[in-house]
This record gives structure tokens, sequence and C-alpha cells, in this order.
């Protein structure tokens, strides 16, 4: 079942601080993703692997071609015209992002930081609750987030703190949980295992295979190509040639 159809994307950065200089970065690129698949994006430092992920997530306008994302309720909607409000609803039920950094809001703790995810992603839900409904609620999405903060080997006296002053790889861990709770239909991932130790690398593998056997596509980029041989159902080089310049 595809789930991502990219077709003929192109994006070229203007450097307004250089004269208006033109970069070129995405070329006519096309890809398909399916339920179950991992497509790892391959292609030397600088070809726009992290700028394509970012147009798919909707952080970069994109200068032309087509996004579609076929939905759970079968419809399929063009990602690279989608109203901002429409790319808000979206990142909180279909679409999860892992960036190489974490960026929250200041002061809220590690767990919230996740908890929160859960909760936004049954906003429907949400509108109907009563406080104490809420607050049921928000306990429940705790224990699955400590659940999975400790498969990913987070120090439990970390997860009532805000993750401003945490490790680059306990932010990072902190970063993966949040984009994996929500079950998203499309999951993006740039560098996730770049700042973790071996054992931790290992659950990423685990919850990746896990998110594909539940359905989930995923687009990811990997350095780390022990990684990319564990969880890539098929590679795909964002370089000029094998799907640009058509
Ligand atoms: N916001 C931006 N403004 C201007 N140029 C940008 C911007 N973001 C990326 N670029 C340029 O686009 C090109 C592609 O960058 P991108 O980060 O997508 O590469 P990448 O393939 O992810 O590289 P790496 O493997 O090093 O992470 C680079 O030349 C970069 O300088
Ligand atoms: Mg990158």
């Amino acid at each position: 079942m595809r789930v991502l159809q990219v077709r003929n994307l192109r994006k070229t950065f203007r450097l307004h601080l250089r004269g208006g200089l033109e970069l070129p970065v995405l070329k006519n690129v096309s890809l398909d993703v399916n339920a179950g698949e991992c497509v790892a994006l391959t292609g030397p430092s600088g070809q726009g692997k992290s700028t394509l992920m970012k147009c798919l997530h909707g952080s970069y306008g994109v200068d032309g071609g087509e996004v579609l994302l076929h939905r759970a309720d079968g419809s399929v909607l063009d990602l690279a015209q989608a109203a901002p409000q429409q790319m808000l609803q979206l990142r909180r039920r279909e679409l999860a992002y892992v960036s190489q950094f974490l960026r929250v809001v200041p002061r809220v703790p590690a767990l919230d930081v996740v908890a929160e995810r859960m909760l936004e992603a049954d906003e429907a839900v949400a509108r109907q609750r009563s406080e104490a409904g809420h607050a049921e609620a928000l306990a429940a999405a705790r224990e699955q987030v400590r659940e999975l903060f400790r498969r990913l080997n987070l120090p439990p006296g970390l997860w009532e703190l805000p993750p401003a002053t945490f490790s680059g790889g306990e932010q990072q861990r902190v970063n993966i949980a949040r984009g994996f709770i929500q079950g998203a239909r499309l999951l993006l991932l740039d560098e996730p295992t770049a700042s973790l130790d071996a054992t931790n690398r290992r659950v990423v593998i685990e919850l990746i295979e896990e998110a594909k056997a539940r359905g989930t596509a995923v687009v990811g980029i990997f350095h780390d190509e022990e990684v990319r041989d564990a969880v890539a159902t098929r590679c795909e080089s964002v370089a000029a040639g094998a799907n640009q310049g058509q």
C-alpha cells in the first residue's frame, strides 16, 4: 500500500545575503514509499538529504512538484500545497519527524515533552474530556512514555527534568521517543542514531523494525552503515542522477 509519492520535487535556496545567489538543491526528485518499508536516503554530504526531509515535513516550502500523502481515510493530500493548519493537524497524528537535534519548549519535563505529543494525537477525544478525564489520559500517556524511556535506557532521574541540559545522546533519545510514540503513518528520521552508543543504536533498530511491522512508512538518513543495513528495505540516492534531472 502506497503511503508517500514524491513527484518531481524541486527546491532552490535563494541566498539574499549573497546578492540573491540561487542554490538549486533538489532537482526533480521522485520517490515512492509503501507501508512497512524503510527507504534510506543516500548521497554525499550537502546533496540535499536533510532538505528533502524538511520538505516532506513541511518545514521548507518547495518550488515545484508534488508530495502526495495517502492518508488513513483513503484520501490523498499534496503536502506541497497543504495549508499550515493542515500540516499541524497531520503532525499530530500521521506525520512524525525525528530531527537530529531536539527543539522543545523550555521548562517542560522530558516525560511531558513526549506525553503531550500523545495527547495531541487524540485531539478530538481531548476536546470532549473533562478536567479529570484529562488528568487520567495524561497519567496513562506518561506511563507509556516511561516504558519507552526505560527501553531507551534514559536514566529515570532525568524523566522529570527539562531536556535543555541533557547530553546530546540523552536529548536524542527524548527526540526518538517523541517521534515513535504516536505510531505515525509516515515517519521521517534524520540521523536518529548519530549520538547514540551501540546498545541504544540496537534499541532504535528494534523500534524501527516494530514500526515497519505496524505498517508505518519510514524515510531515513543513516550515516551508520550498520544501522542502515539493518533497517533499510531500499536505498535511494538523492545525488544528481538516479531520480533527478528527468
Ligand atoms: N536553509 C538553507 N539556506 C540556504 N542553503 C541551505 C539551507 N539548508 C541547506 N542548504 C544548502 O543545501 C545543500 C544541501 O544541504 P542538506 O543539509 O540538505 O545536505 P545533506 O545531504 O543533508 O548533507 P549531510 O549529509 O552533510 O547532512 C547544502 O549545500 C546546504 O548548504
Ligand atoms: Mg543532513
